[in-house]
């Protein structure tokens, strides 16, 4: 494929994953999506490596279209057919499914280790996308999907419950101890290591304060 019509594909990927998505609000909407992929285009770029950017795109693009906590396939069998009927070539659809297939968060024991770099660069996006000021946005709306309390100070912080088929938490503060807060060791490239310590501090800044507000001590 040229790179006129690499571009071409990629713009018809955006559109056609916008439709997909918008409307939908529970932190994995539209917005997320064109965030994830900003990001690993960013560290793709700070890298500086051998990177296809082509598959870096779709991947980050295509990333949320057959999550397995939305779909009852485990194959991402839409991001193949949309590969597919877009004219890409076969191996670039096939590094592009073992991209999106291995993306999610799983828990903390669960290894989603990622085979190339174009892999590790949306893993990172994705997970960046967790952290940080939108990180703590997006944890709080997905809490209210979940019939979340806010906070509940009656459970052990450090007690991980966290049963993602349910994306059950005790609260939304507890999620952050079972999620946000382990992000940043799992991070694969230098570049997202570094954003992911800046926005760790963040989140870490921000709990502290909540938890002294809850008190009234602050
Ligand atoms: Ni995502």
């Amino acid at each position: 494929m040229q790179n006129e019509e690499r571009n071409q594909v990629i713009e018809k990927t955006l559109y056609y994953v916008k439709s997909k998505f918008e409307g939908e609000s529970t932190g994995h909407d539209w917005w997320h999506i064109y965030r994830v992929w900003k990001m690993a285009l960013r560290i793709a770029e700070e890298e500086g490596r051998n990177v296809d950017l082509f598959v870096v795109q779709l991947a980050a693009l295509l990333h949320d279209l057959d999550d397995w906590k939305f779909s009852k396939n485990s194959e991402p069998k839409q991001t193949k057919e949309w590969l597919e009927k877009s004219g890409v070539e076969k191996s670039v659809v096939s590094h592009v499914c073992d991209i999106v297939g291995n993306i999610s968060f799983k828990g903390v024991k669960v290894k989603a280790e990622m085979k190339t770099m174009e892999g590790k660069i949306v893993q990172d996006a994705d997970r960046l996308d967790a952290m940080g000021a939108v990180g703590i946005a997006r944890c709080f709306t997905t809490g209210t999907k979940f019939n979340r309390q806010i906070y509940d100070p009656t459970k052990n912080l450090n007690k991980i419950v966290y049963d993602l088929r349910k994306n059950y938490s005790y609260s939304s503060i507890h999620h952050f101890y079972d999620k946000l807060l382990l992000l940043k060791d799992l991070m694969n490239t230098k570049t997202a290591k570094k954003i992911a310590e800046e926005r760790h501090k963040f989140i870490e800044q921000f709990l502290d304060r909540f938890l002294k507000e809850w008190d009234g001590k602050l």
